[in-house]
């Protein structure tokens, strides 16, 4: 497989602005953007960090992982996103290296990027999420 970079840490936050007021703030980072993800119950802001970005992410009311997230470890370092340039063959090394990823398809996440991931338990306590740029349906 071939990484290209590290493309977002995912931040568990419980307010995504005031975190973004932090890093522009404190860091000087630029806030690129901010969206609100209905169906996963997550507010987004995304702040850039040269080739990379944070995604600080907040939970909405009836969110479950980030929520779960923010009351046992509080806030931080959610997970680390690796972009792929095929995030299918990917997957496939990953499983014939012994190491299942959580969905057996790749799916459309923030963005309009094709994500997978590998849980925590499976790699050292970090959930390693994998992107691949927006485009057609991975084949
Ligand atoms: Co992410």
């Amino acid at each position: 497989m071939k990484i290209l970079r590290i493309e977002h840490l995912g931040l568990a936050c419980r307010s995504a602005d005031q975190a973004a007021a932090f890093w522009s703030g404190a860091l000087g980072l630029p806030v690129v953007d901010r969206e609100t993800l209905p169906e996963m119950k997550l507010k987004v802001v995304k702040v850039q960090a040269g080739g990379s970005v944070l995604e600080l992410l907040e939970p909405m009311e009836g969110e479950q992982v980030i929520s779960k997230f923010l009351t046992s470890r509080g806030e931080g370092v959610h997970h680390v996103c690796f972009e792929v340039e095929d995030i299918r063959e990917a997957a496939r090394e990953l499983r014939a290296r012994g190491h299942v990823p959580l969905w057996e398809e790749p799916k459309a996440g923030a963005g309009g990027k094709w994500v997978n991931f590998l849980r925590p338990k499976d790699a050292f306590g970090v959930l390693v999420e994998l992107n691949q740029a927006p485009g057609p349906a991975p084949v």
